[in-house]
């Protein structure tokens, strides 16, 4: 926990709006141990939410004013009324994520009127574009920030998690599935959580003791990730559509092989993958609740094999810092890709003991095509979303 982010967000408010603020909300980051691509495919997940999160200080206002500073963007101010149509920016896309969690919660209440205008300021400490969910610690706490208010219908956890995602989806324009935000109301300290991302059943599965998160930023700038993850969302929606299922999450194994002629080779790849993961997935919460690190290790390895040649999403050096992490830690542990794909992160869950071999290890052997040394972060599994 970084409590230098909420002092940092409380000094700027002063100074912006010269009166203090009177809420102060958090949302975290998330990191997906295993099971990726599977969400939008009505499937199974098992992230935990990160202590990296986005902080939100505010006051409502008596009128139906917005006024949104980010204190990570320079101060930036982003101001509009509730009662005119609230339009999406070209720039800054920052804005844009609050902006569509207020149009949200406005379509939601056909009065309109009960929500307050706010005067806000965000500070955050979740890597940007590191597949590590800034965007959804942004858009959940926006969400839980509003929830706060004595007088407005609180939303849950789950509810919550689905605003932000519409937000996403349907505002600023990115068609993610709804891992990230869920994982970010939802989370549990010291905990993975099981997700059903159709049933929205979260099952928390406990991080056994002696166990190290860790995540490894590449450093690999994530070019082209929307156009590749909407490719591959409408590549696993053809396949579903020939197993004549409403999707893959209704297709197992046997029935790929069985049925899988006519379809397009690289559907059936992309297919083969997602259903094979959400089998790891189940896998894995059951060696995760066991304490097996040696059976995560093997399903994280095939999962990333899975990614690598089903699915197509990962790159040479990210292949290589798994490679790297593997060679370190052996069977003790396990090491994948993380996220949407095409750079971000690995994260390995590690005997704490392998670490700083670990660590030590990818100082030496791993640079980024530009250079940069791999930065290390070594977490713990945090709660969800809330007040602070
Ligand atoms: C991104 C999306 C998620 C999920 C992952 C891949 O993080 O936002 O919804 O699809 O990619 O598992």
């Amino acid at each position: 926990m970084n409590d230098s982010l909420t002092a940092r967000a409380a000094d700027v408010f002063l100074a912006a709006f010269g009166q203090p603020a009177t809420i102060r909300v958090q949302a975290p980051g998330r990191v997906n141990l295993i099971g990726e691509h599977t969400d939008y495919n009505g499937g199974l997940v098992l992230p935990c939410a990160i202590g990296y999160r986005t902080v939100i200080v505010a006051r409502p206002r008596a009128d139906r004013r917005m006024r949104v500073v980010a204190a990570d963007y320079d101060d930036a101010i982003d101001e509009y009324a509730l009662d005119a149509p609230i339009e999406r920016l070209a720039a800054p896309m920052w804005a844009n994520y609050v902006r569509g969690v207020v149009h949200e919660l406005l379509q939601r209440e056909p009065s309109g009127h009960s929500l307050p205008g706010m005067d806000m300021v965000i500070a955050g400490d979740v890597p940007q574009g590191a597949g590590l969910s800034s965007s959804a610690s942004l858009s959940v706490a926006v969400c839980t920030l509003f929830s706060t208010l004595p007088d407005h219908p609180g939303l849950g956890p789950i509810e919550a998690a689905l605003v932000a995602q519409r937000a996403e989806n349907d505002f600023v324009g990115c068609k993610c599935g709804n891992m990230d935000q869920i994982s970010s109301a939802c989370g549990v300290q010291d905990h993975a959580l099981l997700i059903d991302c159709r049933s929205l059943q979260v099952s928390p599965v406990p991080i056994p003791a002696g166990a190290a998160i860790m995540i490894v930023e590449s450093h690999i700038t994530r070019g082209l990730v929307d156009s590749a993850y909407n490719t591959r969302r409408a590549q696993c929606e053809q396949a579903a559509r020939h197993f004549g299922v409403p999707a893959l999450r209704d297709v197992d194994l046997a029935t790929l092989a069985e049925k899988g002629d006519g379809l397009d080779p690289v559907a059936l790849r992309r297919a083969r993958h997602v259903v094979s993961e959400n089998a790891r997935v189940v896998a894995a919460a059951e060696a995760l609740a066991a304490g097996d690190l040696e059976r995560m290790g093997e399903l994280m390895a095939a999962s990333h094999a899975s990614m690598r040649d089903d699915f197509e999403i990962t790159v040479p050096a990210i292949d290589r810092l798994v490679d790297i992490v593997k060679d370190a830690i052996g069977d003790a542990g396990g090491v994948r890709m993380t996220g949407g794909g095409f750079g971000g992160c690995v994260v390995a869950l590690v005997p704490e003991a392998l670490v700083e071999v670990a660590r030590l290890a990818l100082a030496r052997d791993y640079r980024a095509p530009n250079g940069a040394q791999a930065t290390v972060h070594v977490c713990r599994a945090a709660a969800g979303a809330g007040s602070l």
